[in-house]
C-alpha cells in the first residue's frame, strides 16, 4: 500500500535523525559546548518534518480512515495510543525549547541536564512510537481497510507527496534526511 510505504520511509528518516540527535546528546554529556544553533534547527525539523509533514499524514489520512471504517478497536488504538504519543512528543519538544532558552540566559548545569533529558526523552519516544506503528498499527490498518479506503489513503498521500512544499521541505532539511526521494 503506497500510503504506508511512504509512512515507513518517513520513519526511516525520522529514526536516522534520532540517531544524529543522540550523538549530539553524547557529545554534550562528554563535555562539548551546547550547539544551540544545531538544536534549534533540530526543533524546526521536528516541527516541520516529523510533526507537520509526517504526523499530519497519519492523523488526516490513514488514521482518520481507520477510525471511520474499522470503528471502536481502531479508535482505541489511535486515540488512546498513537495520538497521545504525538502530543507527548510535542510537549517534549516544547520543554527542550524552554531548556535551551533557559541555558542561553544562564548556562547552568541544571539546564544542561534538562536539555539532555528532553533530547533523550524525545529520541526514545519516537523510536518506540515508529516501531509500534510499523509492526502493529499500519499492518492492522492494511488488513482491515476496504479496497476503497486503501485507494483513498494512497491517492491523498500521492497528492501530499507531490505538493511543491514537500519537495522544498526535503531540500531545506537535506542534512537531516538520509532517504531523499528528490535527490538527483
Ligand atoms: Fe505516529
Ligand atoms: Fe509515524
Amino acid at each position: 500500500m503506497y500510503g504506508i510505504e511512504i509512512l515507513e520511509r518517513d520513519h526511516r528518516n525520522i529514526v536516522h535523525f534520532t540517531d544524529c540527535l543522540e550523538e549530539e546528546a553524547l557529545k554534550i554529556l562528554q563535555g562539548q559546548e551546547i550547539n544551540l544553533d544545531y538544536l534549534r534547527e533540530s526543533i524546526r525539523f521536528i516541527r516541520l518534518f516529523c510533526d507537520k509533514y509526517h504526523h499530519q499524514k497519519e492523523e488526516d489520512l490513514l488514521f482518520k480512515r481507520m477510525v471511520f471504517e474499522i470503528g471502536d478497536l481502531a479508535k482505541k488504538l489511535i486515540h488512546n495510543g498513537m495520538l497521545v504519543e504525538h502530543n507527548l512528543a510535542r510537549s517534549y519538544v516544547l520543554k527542550l525549547e524552554e531548556s535551551l532558552e533557559a541555558y542561553e540566559k544562564s548556562p547552568e548545569d541544571i539546564h544542561r541536564l534538562n536539555i539532555l533529558s528532553y533530547i533523550m526523552a524525545y529520541v526514545h519516544l519516537l523510536r518506540d512510537h515508529a516501531n509500534r506503528e510499523n509492526v502493529a498499527v499500519y499492518p492492522f490498518g492494511e488488513n482491515h481497510l476496504s479496497q476503497e479506503g486503501k485507494d483513498w489513503v494512497d491517492e491523498e498521500t500521492r497528492k501530499f507527496e507531490e505538493d511543491p512544499q514537500t519537495k522544498a521541505l526535503y531540500e531545506e532539511f537535506a542534512s537531516f534526511i538520509e532517504e531523499n526521494p528528490y535527490r538527483a
